[in-house]
This record gives structure tokens, C-alpha cells and sequence, in this order.
């Protein structure tokens, strides 16, 4: 087991109508007056946003708004909002949507005390304690970045997709209500089934051996999506299916899943070229592509991983052959992902054999040479894994 450290500050409202105490909440923390910052449509359609407007009005908390934030979310708007916390002196950062939403508040809430620019953060990975403290109402389970310390932004002038972590920008606050998820089309729901159960195995597949504490815990999260998932794409307002899913898409990414190991993001970063080159890819659709790929890439590094993988999430029956077992293994998650709708190939994405070399300059200044932990990869493993996913 690897030395770690680990800091969790969110405080957690989960439930039934847990956005109606965001006012008091918010209030009872100091706040004054909040940038109230959501995405394109989907929360203003629903009256969520006015909602969370009464119930800050009622507790006296001010605010200033900024809507708009697109899905694999742009600098731009994220800069704007700086200067609106600087304009108005706003002390917190309210997020009203997913990931995108979320990571957009993330680079505000970090560049609201900073002179400079704030993609200097993603580009540097300097770190700061002088963050505005971020709430989050949280309206799809994907992303996990409503207590995750990572923000993930696009800068379209560079065509890059960058990360950032920082623990100082894990939100204070959560509120999650699985009601707020039926609204959900489906596509969106299966890319966010995919992307937490693609957080799970970044982190069950790296260097160090079995670490029973964390790998217990992330494969019973593994099981229990891969059970819920039917259960929320056939019946989009089934409370518990839906609530199982949003815990457990904060569990998959808030760190617990795989403290003690080295951890891979092998695929995270082959999938952040994918939407950085074409931000209409959903993430978790990029992830459901590369993943088969990446595994049958560097399956033989390990195959009795994989197998013990498919053994105890899809209750493969062991043949004996480790590596038979790891393709059952590989087999049986491209089948799954499929199950949910989501695409196979680059193709589906609109990425061609050609766009290939493209994604390779960024996907080397992001992840740096070699990179990811299971299997160190260079350039030319990656565009053949790229290939693989053709
Ligand atoms: O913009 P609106 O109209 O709200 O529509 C959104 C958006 O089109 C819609 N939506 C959200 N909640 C809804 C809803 N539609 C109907 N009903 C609802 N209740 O869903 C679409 C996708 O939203 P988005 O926030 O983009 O989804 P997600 O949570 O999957 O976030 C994806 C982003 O997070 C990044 C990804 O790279 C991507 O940019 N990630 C962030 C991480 C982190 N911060 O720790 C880790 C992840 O690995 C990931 O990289
Ligand atoms: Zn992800």
C-alpha cells in the first residue's frame, strides 16, 4: 500500500429536495453575496434555477448570475466570471449543473484572488490555498467533480483540454436530490454511468499489487453500477436506482477508490484530446471508445488483474488461461458500455485515421512522455491504441 494523503471537506445534503436549503445553507456558512453560475438550458427549463433563486432570496444571501456554461466547458466564460467576483465582490461560488458547470466554478473560484490569468493555473499546476469556497447542486452523476479536487477546462484559442487539481477547490458544500437526474435524456445518462465506472478502473489498474482495502471498495462500486444502470436508463424515474447512481458517482471520484494506489489516467488523457479537438464528444462516450482499447492494449502487462476484474464484476467464470480470462474480461466492458447506448468506434465520434497525429502534441504537453502507470506509454503506443479504437 502506497503512502497517500487525503482531504475530503464536502458536506454533503442528499435527498429529496436538498436544493431548497441551499439559502439557509449558504447563509449559515457567511456567505453574502454568491456568483450563481449554471449551464445552457436544462436547469432554467426545469425551474431549478429560480428555485434555488427563492430559496436564497428567503435567507437573504445576494447574488450575481452567469449562465451559459457549455458541456467540456471554455476558458472564456470561466474569466468572465472572475471578473464578476472582482466587479462585485462576491465570497462564494454557487454551481448549478454537472461537471462542466462545476469545473467552470472550480477556475473561477481559484482565479477570483489571483492578478493574473487563470489558465496560468492549468498550465502550470501551481497551487493556491486563495480559493472562493464552492457550492454545488448537482443535476447529473458523471463527472464526480462535486467533491472531486480536479477541474478539467477547454481553452479552444490553444485547442487543448487541461487539467487542474487543487484540494483547496473541492467544494464545501453538495447538494444532491436524485429527483433533479430524471430529466436526464438518456445519452447523458449512459455517458455518466460510463464515466464513473471509467474513474473506478483508472484506479484499479496501475503498478502496485492488491490493496483489499481500497480494491474491495471500488469493485463493489463497479458492481453496484453495473446493476443500477439498466435499472435508470429503463425507468429514468425509479428514485432509488437514481440515487444509488449519484452516490456513487461522487464515490467513484471524490479519492477513497483508490488511495493506496499509484492510479493510471492513461485513457482520461487520450479521451481529453478527443473533446479537445471536438468539443461536441461527451466525455463519457470519448471514455467508452478508448477503454476497450486502452485495456486490450496493455492487458498482457498483467492479465491476472484483468481476469480477478472479470471475475468479480461481470462473474466471468476463470478458464484457466489468464490472458483468455483478461479478453473475456475486455470483452465484457465493451459489451457493457454498448449496452448503454454508447458508441464503439472513433468513427461513431468523427475521428479518423488521419485526425490521429493531431491529438498527439497535446495529448504529450498534457500527460508529459511516458505516461500512465499499468503500462508506461509513449507517443507511439498511444496513436496505436488511438487505431485500435478506429
Ligand atoms: O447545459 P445544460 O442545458 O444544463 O445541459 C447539460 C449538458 O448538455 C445536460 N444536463 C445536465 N443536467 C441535466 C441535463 N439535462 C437534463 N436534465 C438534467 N438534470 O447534460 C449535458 C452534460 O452536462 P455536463 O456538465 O457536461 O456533464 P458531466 O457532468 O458529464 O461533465 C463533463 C465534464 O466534466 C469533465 C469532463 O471532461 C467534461 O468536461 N470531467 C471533470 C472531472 C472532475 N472535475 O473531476 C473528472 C472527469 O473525469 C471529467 O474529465
Ligand atoms: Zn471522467
Amino acid at each position: 500500500m502506497e503512502n497517500f494523503e487525503f482531504v475530503s471537506p464536502t458536506h454533503f445534503v442528499f435527498g429529496r429536495g436538498a436544493e431548497s436549503k441551499v439559502g439557509t445553507e449558504l447563509a449559515h456558512r457567511g456567505a453574502q453575496k454568491v456568483l450563481l453560475h449554471y449551464g445552457g438550458q436544462s436547469a432554467i427549463k426545469s425551474g431549478l434555477i429560480d428555485r434555488i433563486k427563492a430559496s436564497l432570496d428567503a435567507a437573504g444571501v445576494g447574488y450575481v448570475e452567469l449562465g451559459g456554461v457549455r458541456p467540456n466547458p471554455e476558458i472564456g466564460l470561466a474569466r468572465e466570471g472572475v471578473a464578476l467576483c472582482k466587479e462585485h465582490n462576491l465570497d462564494w461560488v454557487l454551481a448549478v449543473g454537472g461537471g462542466s458547470v462545476i469545473d467552470s466554478a472550480k477556475a473561477v473560484a481559484v482565479g477570483a484572488h489571483y492578478d493574473g490569468d487563470i489558465w496560468d493555473f492549468f498550465e502550470t499546476k501551481q497551487q493556491t490555498e486563495d480559493v472562493l469556497p464552492i457550492a454545488v447542486v448537482l443535476t447529473i452523476p458523471a463527472a464526480g467533480s462535486e467533491a472531486s479536487k480536479n477541474a478539467v477546462l477547454n481553452n479552444d484559442e490553444l485547442q487543448r483540454k487541461s487539467g487542474y487539481g487543487n484540494n483547496a477547490q473541492r467544494p464545501k458544500l453538495a447538494f444532491m436530490n436524485p429527483e433533479l437526474t430524471f430529466t436526464l435524456p438518456p445519452y447523458q445518462t449512459a455517458a455518466g454511468l460510463t464515466d464513473m465506472f471509467a474513474h473506478l478502473l483508472e484506479r484499479f489498474f496501475d503498478d502496485v499489487g492488491a490493496v483489499p482495502v481500497t480494491d474491495n471498495l471500488n469493485l463493489s462500486l463497479m458492481r453496484t453500477i453495473r446493476v443500477e444502470a439498466p435499472c435508470v436508463l429503463a425507468e429514468p424515474e425509479n428514485y432509488d436506482a437514481r440515487a444509488n447512481i449519484m452516490w456513487a458517482g461522487m464515490l467513484c471520484h471524490q479519492g477513497l477508490a483508490g488511495v493506496g494506489r499509484h492510479e493510471d489516467w492513461a485513457t482520461h488523457g487520450l479521451e481529453h484530446e478527443l473533446s479537445a479537438f471536438k468539443p461536441e464528444i461527451t466525455h463519457g462516450a470519448g471514455l467508452a471508445v478508448m477503454f476497450p482499447a486502452w485495456m486490450e492494449y496493455v492487458y498482457p502487462e498483467n492479465p491476472a488483474r484483468f481476469a480477478q476484474y472479470g471475475r468479480e464484476v461481470f462473474g466471468l467464470v476463470t478458464t484457466g488461461d489468464p490472458d483468455a480470462d483478461a479478453l473475456n474480461a475486455i470483452d465484457e466492458t465493451r459489451a457493457f458500455f454498448a449496452s448503454l447506448g454508447m458508441p464503439t468506434t472513433l468513427e461513431e465520434l468523427g475521428i479518423h485515421e488521419e485526425d490521429i497525429e493531431k491529438l498527439l502534441p497535446t495529448l504529450k504537453a498534457n500527460k508529459g512522455e511516458p505516461f500512465g502507470s499499468f503500462k508506461k506509454l509513449t507517443m507511439e503506443d498511444a496513436a496505436e491504441i488511438y487505431r485500435l479504437a478506429l
